[in-house]
């Protein structure tokens, strides 16, 4: 099994679902990856020493994804210069959006790329981890541009299959 390139922090397992779309792209990519559930509130000490020895033990890039007052993205920011990207997971009374405004709102200074929430933000983070990958290796890089020329391939074969539907609809 290769060194994971990618790693994943989620702030509790309930979070791991919605991981599940963009573990399969990275699956489809053939990146290698690690998750772990850490939490800034709930083990902070562990999240810190997580980030402080990701670069050395192979990372290029972090992810965190939490719920909630989401202070996950930024606290693994605090602790590492890698790139970090931030996932505001769906759930709780405000359905992410307190989340969202959590991780998108960070001190000028201290970057976290901030996603969608949920299911899609998680999957184009995962992409998006994959093109910062490929700024400097071509082989991943070539892997998304043929994800991609199938993804167009599935929406011209869906157009196709409705138009013949919808025509015969009508006649
Ligand atoms: C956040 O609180 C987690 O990321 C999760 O989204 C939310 C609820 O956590 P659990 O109570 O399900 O562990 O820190």
């Amino acid at each position: 099994m290769s060194a994971p390139r990618i790693g994943f922090l989620l702030g509790s397992k309930s979070d791991l679902p919605q991981l599940e779309r963009g573990r399969t792209l990275l699956a489809e990519l053939d990146v290698p990856h690690e998750v772990r559930i850490l939490s800034a509130h709930r083990t902070p000490s562990e999240v810190q020493t997580y980030c402080e020895t990701a670069r050395e033990r192979g990372l290029e890039v972090l992810v965190g994804m939490a719920g909630m007052a989401a202070a996950l993205p930024g606290a693994m920011a605090a602790h590492t210069d890698l790139p970090v990207l931030g996932i505001p997971a769906a759930g709780g009374s405000l359905f992410g959006v307190d989340a969202l405004l959590s991780i998108v709102q960070m001190p000028p200074g201290v970057a976290v790329a901030t996603f969608g929430i949920g299911k899609a933000g998680a999957m184009n983070a995962a992409l998006f981890a994959c093109q910062i990958l490929g700024t400097s290796d071509q082989t991943v890089r070539t892997r998304i541009q043929d994800y991609r020329e199938r993804m167009r391939q599935k929406v011209l074969g869906d157009d196709a299959h409705v138009q013949r539907e919808t025509q015969q609809e009508d006649s």
